[in-house]
């Protein structure tokens, strides 16, 4: 559809920009809408970077006050003299199927189109078998987004709260569901901090393909942790400590049957090669591990290797844990596991979804408060070569580990107003320019904008509606008012009719 013609300023036509002026009945273009202008070397893509809207009519003072005086619109056509100048920069051009730089400007007077459908998405690296996270903003185009190319070098989605992360993460979730075992299905596990992916296991269709573990049942053998675990988690331990430690697990280990944190602690007590400062230290420590109830005799919940499965979601709600040590724990725990097995092959390919993120892998830690970080630096550097993926999602970017922000090779970004998370932001992410970056403040919700690796180019993305059941724990704030006031009301009348 022809929407304008190439006009010759100063600067423009050049390989890198031009200026259109834009058809009278054509004033429905939009900023950021893709454009195509047919060349000698191919098809010419480009976008909309400004619109501009000029009337030479009021460029001079003496007509505008003839206008005002005599401020009759049939006397002076002065909307003939309107027009809408459209600025467009040049993406590059598309030739028997190939996409190239543009090698030369395109020509004044030539005729400029909206892209086509088709051809966009091509250009903008869709493909037919990806995951549909939404649509391209100003075009009937849905944004269907390779699998590898999304996730195998991690996502991170960043955005101020309540601009949507949650919601685009169930909406990858329900795509990594529904794929087709013939295009490669990867398992999912969910870090679920607030409960909010719980409808998973209650919607129809769904729920048979999720697992729903509450955090406070989480529990894992001793026997299959080793004291390397043990003192990630006790960053405190002093040498002596950690081989007093050590000795006991390893003497442990040979015996027959199971043991716990009970029988460690009693190895301890009777240890004659520690003096007695450090078992009792040591002892204080584990008996706090204990209270964590994480670690148990046999227990093992969830089984990862029988509750990562392709195509599956296993759910792990963290909402009735308070302690964030307890969390950070648990979170080392089960990312060292997946990782391990992940690299002996006992697990499908798997994709970690990680929600607050910033808590998880926080950029500037004391080693006691940073118990995590380092198994998601590693899934973040060594992953993609094991299948191990992760998507790390964030308000608070600034917190987040620049080592596990960097080598997320896709940044999904969605409303952003603090200023220092939008500089940090910029700063993580190549591919986002000043265009992109000024963009980001006036995004609405369920708006993004994708950059890095999964696309071609950065692109604006309405992300689609959620088809799963969306259930949260806790109550909405009108809710539990009115609970409050109701349970109070009838407790008063029970008290008036006692009396
Ligand atoms: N693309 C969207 N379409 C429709 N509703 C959305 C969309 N994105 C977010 N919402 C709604 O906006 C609210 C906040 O979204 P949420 O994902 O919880 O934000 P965040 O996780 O960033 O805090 C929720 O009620 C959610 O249902
Ligand atoms: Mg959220």
């Amino acid at each position: 559809m022809k929407i304008g013609t190439i006009i010759s300023t100063e600067e423009s036509p050049s390989t890198s920009q031009f200026m259109f002026v834009l058809d009278k009945d054509k004033d429905t273009v939009k900023k950021g809408q893709f454009v195509q202008v047919n060349t000698k070397d191919g098809e010419l893509f480009g976008y909309v970077n400004e619109l501009f809207r000029a009337n030479r009519y009021f460029e001079r003072a003496e007509s505008v006050a003839e206008y005002e005086k005599t401020n009759s619109m049939s006397k002076f056509p002065v909307g003939e003299w309107d027009y809408l100048l459209g600025e467009v920069k040049i993406l590059g051009t598309f030739n028997n199927g190939r996409f190239l730089r543009a090698h030369a400007p395109p020509a004044p007077g030539a005729k400029v189109g909206i892209a086509d459908d088709e051809i966009l998405k091509h250009f903008l690296g869709f493909v037919e078998t990806g995951m549909s996270i939404g649509s391209i903003q100003h075009h009937n185009v849905d944004a269907k987004i390779d699998l590898t190319r999304l996730l195998q070098k991690h996502l991170a989605i960043l955005a101020m709260s309540g601009a949507g992360k949650s919601h685009l993460a169930s909406v990858l979730i329900e795509e990594l569901l529904e794929r087709k075992k013939e295009h490669g299905r990867i398992a999912t596990v969910i870090i679920d901090i607030h409960g909010e992916y719980i409808g998973f296991k209650l919607d129809d269709k769904f729920g048979v393909k999720t697992t729903l573990v509450d955090g406070s049942e989480i529990a894992f053998p001793v026997r299959k942790v080793t004291p390397e675990m043990i003192e990630e988690w006790m960053p405190t331990l002093s040498v002596p400590q950690r081989e007093l430690l050590r000795h006991a697990m390893h003497d442990l280990k040979k015996t027959e049957g199971n043991y716990g944190l009970k029988e460690i602690a009693e190895y301890i007590e009777q240890s004659d090669v520690a003096r007695d400062e450090v078992k009792r230290t040591l002892k204080r420590a584990l008996s706090e591990l204990r209270r964590y109830k994480i670690l148990s005799t046999n227990k093992e919940n969830p089984n990862l290797l029988n509750d990562v499965k392709p195509g599956e979601v296993l759910i792990l709600d963290f909402s009735s844990i308070d302690s964030l040590r307890k969390k950070q724990i648990l979170v080392s725990l089960i990312a060292r596991r997946l990782f391990k097995l992940r690299k002996k092959e006992k697990i499908a390919p798997f994709l970690l979804l990680i929600e607050e993120a910033h808590n998880f892998a926080r950029e500037k830690a004391e080693a006691h408060e940073a118990i995590s970080r380092s198994i998601i630096e590693t899934i973040a550097r060594e992953g993609r070569k094991f299948g191990a993926s992760l998507c790390l999602i964030s308000q608070r970017p600034v917190n987040l580990s620049t080592t596990a922000l960097s080598q997320c090779s896709t940044h999904i970004i969605l409303r952003v107003t603090n200023p220092n998370d939008l500089d940090h932001i910029q700063m993580s992410a190549e591919g986002i320019d000043a265009r992109v970056a000024k963009s980001i403040t006036s995004l609405r919700v369920g708006e993004a904008i994708f950059v890095g690796e999964a696309v071609n180019y950065p692109i604006f993305v309405n992300i689609r509606d959620r088809k799963s059941t969306k259930r949260e724990r806790g109550l909405p704030l009108h809710e539990q008012a009115k609970t409050f006031e109701e349970t109070r009301k009838k407790k008063e009348e029970q008290v008036e009719a006692f009396l």
